[in-house]
């Protein structure tokens, strides 16, 4: 798969979410397992998680200890993947989620990552979602001290505005904000404002929920006619040609599809690969 970057470190252009492996509606284990190994198979060297991807009452950190756990058993080298975890929600477990951006709740958020990551440093950790009760600064100077104490290696943010990926900026320095992750598909385009932002900054900017979020993934074709008549011309699936319209809106995107099914990740991949005319992006800008 062709590369692209995340604060100067390179990663294949598709990126694997975790977290339909943890929420409701998880598989079994082996099949997530099976998930994750097509993913690293196709090329993936991005995996997306966060200590709040799981279901049950005390067992925060479930995605990270199965992409952990993948990534032991993996026959292959994984020493070029990089994994980018989360920390600010949090799950009592009874499927409400909550934000916590207290700058004592990262710190400790933080070293639980790392420990069911099982990893001395984490490559990326971004701030899940502002928290009204607490200054944005306060949070993302949790970060920035994180990243002077060496617990990680990149700092980026989540559903933020162009001016908190300012504020960021200002704290984590100019160079110093690796990756914003927005909601960004064919149904959800208004975070298109700070994909164009991250664009001029070049800062990689991660859509989430890319084909719709996890229910309405499969639907992707019927709900956007645009999409399924340009994937009918290139005989592909209509998630890919998504997939491959975000990329061709700047180089620093990079979708973070999720998968639960080994064939989803690998049909998601081949995106990396699928070209579009000029008129057929525009007919999906418009469609
Ligand atoms: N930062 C945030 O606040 C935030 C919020 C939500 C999500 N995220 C991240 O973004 C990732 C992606 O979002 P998401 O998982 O919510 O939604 P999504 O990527 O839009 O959709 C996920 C679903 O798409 C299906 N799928 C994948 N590839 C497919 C294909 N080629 N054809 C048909 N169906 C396909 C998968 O089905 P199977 O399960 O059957 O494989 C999966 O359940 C998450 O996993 C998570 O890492 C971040």
């Amino acid at each position: 798969m062709r590369n692209r970057t995340i604060g100067g470190v390179a990663v294949g252009a598709i990126g694997l979410g975790g977290m339909p492996m943890s929420i409701e509606g998880r598989p079994e284990e082996a099949r997530s397992i099976r998930t994750i190994h097509a993913a690293l198979d196709a090329g993936v060297t991005l995996i997306d998680t966060a200590d709040a991807y799981h279901l049950k009452p005390g067992e925060t950190g479930h995605n990270e200890r199965l992409i952990a756990k993948a990534l032991a058993s993996y026959p292959g080298d994984t020493s070029n993947v990089l994994v980018a975890t989360k920390g600010g929600h949090v799950r009592p477990g009874d499927g409400s989620w909550h934000v916590d951006g207290s700058p004592a709740h990262l710190r400790q958020a933080a070293e639980a990552s790392l420990k069911a990551l099982g990893v001395d440093v984490i490559g990326l950790y971004q701030f899940h979602r502002p928290d009204p009760r607490v200054p944005y600064a306060e949070s993302i100077g949790a970060l920035k001290e994180l990243r002077d104490a060496g617990k990680i290696v990149m700092a980026g943010i989540s559903n933020a505005s162009v001016e908190q990926i300012d504020i960021a900026r200002q704290i984590l320095g100019d160079d110093g904000l690796a990756s914003v992750q927005n909601q960004f598909s064919p149904a959800f385009r208004s975070s298109e404002v700070e994909l164009n932002y991250c664009a001029r900054l070049g800062i990689a900017f991660l859509p989430w929920s890319p084909l719709g979020g996890i229910r309405r993934a499969g639907e992707l074709g019927t709900r956007h006619w645009a999409f399924q008549a340009v994937a009918e011309a290139h005989s592909v699936s209509p998630q890919q040609v998504a997939l491959a319209w975000m990329l061709a809106k700047a180089p620093v995107v990079i979708p973070i599809p999720g998968a639960s099914r080994p064939e989803s990740i690998r049909d998601c991949v081949r995106a990396a690969n699928l070209t579009l005319t000029a008129a057929e992006l525009d007919r999906l800008d418009a469609g």
